[in-house]
């Protein structure tokens, strides 16, 4: 229902504000459902249904997708820490020090905002 989830009075909140909230409740329904319909999978003893549920699944995955590429364009933060982590390789913990080809390589985006450089900001670093 509408309204739900809020920790504050909704009247205070700015519009774009309730329009995250609701991309983020969004979100996590996807989420969910991709995870109910994997232990129906699992549960199931009926191939074609097995079959018909791991299509929903998938389409969950989907609308996860978009929900999350909708947060990346309106959400600087957002951005650089799924450009930092997603479609990396090798260990995931050590990517938040890692300055990436655009920062060590004088690449096409001096200045972009990255976890390490969010981090080095908050030490007082430039
Ligand atoms: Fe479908
Ligand atoms: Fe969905």
């Amino acid at each position: 229902m509408a309204g739900d989830g809020y920790h504050e009075p909704v009247g205070e909140l700015a519009d774009e504000t309730r329009d995250t909230h609701r991309a983020l409740v969004s979100l996590q329904e996807e989420i969910e459902a991709i995870d109910w319909y994997q232990q129906r999978i699992d549960a199931s003893h009926d191939e074609a249904l097995k079959r018909i549920l791991a299509h929903n699944r998938d389409e969950e995955k989907e609308h996860a997708a978009m929900m999350l590429e909708w947060l990346r364009r309106r959400d600087a933060r957002w951005d650089a820490v799924l450009r930092t982590y997603l479609f990396s390789e090798g260990d995931i913990t050590a990517l938040e020090d890692d300055p990436g080809p655009d920062e060590a390589g004088g690449g096409s985006a001096p200045g972009a905002l990255t976890v390490g450089s969010l981090i080095e900001q908050s030490r007082g670093g430039q």
